[in-house]
């Protein structure tokens, strides 16, 4: 592929910009400066652009770290997105696998493998997801066995068994809160916060832990990403 053509498909600019940026010395290939657009590339060649490496492999894989206050969006004329935080990344094609609210934190993973991405979220796939959350009440086995049960959240949604485990209980005031960990299978709207007002309780905190084999990276500080590692994603692709 021509260098010009390779740097606007990675979102560099428009075909007129990267000709000024090239003639500029913004390009490298294999550590050599380039400024002929229509150099063409050897397969496997490192590109870097101002600096910064554009990836050549065709599909690439993140794990964020999403903090709270993000949408969970490719991209927002208004708010900050998930994309955003990924930096240096000018990719155009990334979208970010499932939703998590604008308040949820933890895993998030993040590609442009479009079918690894439907296959994950695909209905009847049930690809196990573990949060944690603190909620305001107290968490009792009859809840535990209310999401075991398979729990008619409202008439939209009974959700499929979930796991319910109670991991401590703390009181703030009045209040009692209880911090539980909860695996489901299925990734409806807001289907944690909806389960347990189902329960009469409210999430005042949530966090996603896992997807299937994807753990939380427990070094990635909030908003902090990181590429996935060839054994992360073989056991996606296994799922
Ligand atoms: N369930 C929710 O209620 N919110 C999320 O962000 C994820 C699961």
């Amino acid at each position: 592929m021509r260098l010009d053509r390779f740097l606007s498909e990675n979102g560099c600019g428009t075909r007129s910009e990267i000709k000024k940026e090239l003639k500029k010395g913004a390009a490298s290939v294999d550590g050599v400066l380039v400024s002929d657009g229509s150099v063409q590339l050897p397969p496997g060649a490192e590109v870097l652009w101002h600096g910064e490496r554009i990836d050549t492999d065709p599909f690439v894989y993140y794990m964020l770290h999403k903090p709270a206050g993000v949408i969970t969006a490719t991209r927002d004329p208004r708010a900050e997105t998930v994309l955003d935080l990924l930096p240096g990344m000018r990719r155009k094609d990334l979208y970010p696998v499932g939703r998590l609210d604008r308040d949820t934190e933890g895993l998030l993973l993040i590609t442009n493998d479009g079918p690894l991405g439907h296959r994950l979220l695909a209905p009847g796939r049930h690809v196990d997801k573990v949060y944690e959350a603190r909620v305001r009440g107290r968490v009792t086995e009859r809840e535990c066995r209310l999401f075991a049960e398979g729990l008619q959240v409202d008439e939209e949604l009974t959700a499929m068994p979930a796991r319910l485990e109670l991991l401590r209980t703390d009181a703030k005031g009045e209040d009692v809160y209880s911090g539980v960990r909860v695996t489901i299978r299925e990734g409806k709207y807001h289907q944690i916060k909806r389960m347990f007002a189902a329960v009469g309780m409210e999430v005042v905190y949530l966090k996603r832990i896992s997807m299937g084999p994807l753990v939380l990276d427990d070094r990635l500080a909030p908003g902090e990403s990181r590429r996935l590692t060839e054994e992360e994603i073989t056991a996606l692709k296994e799922l």
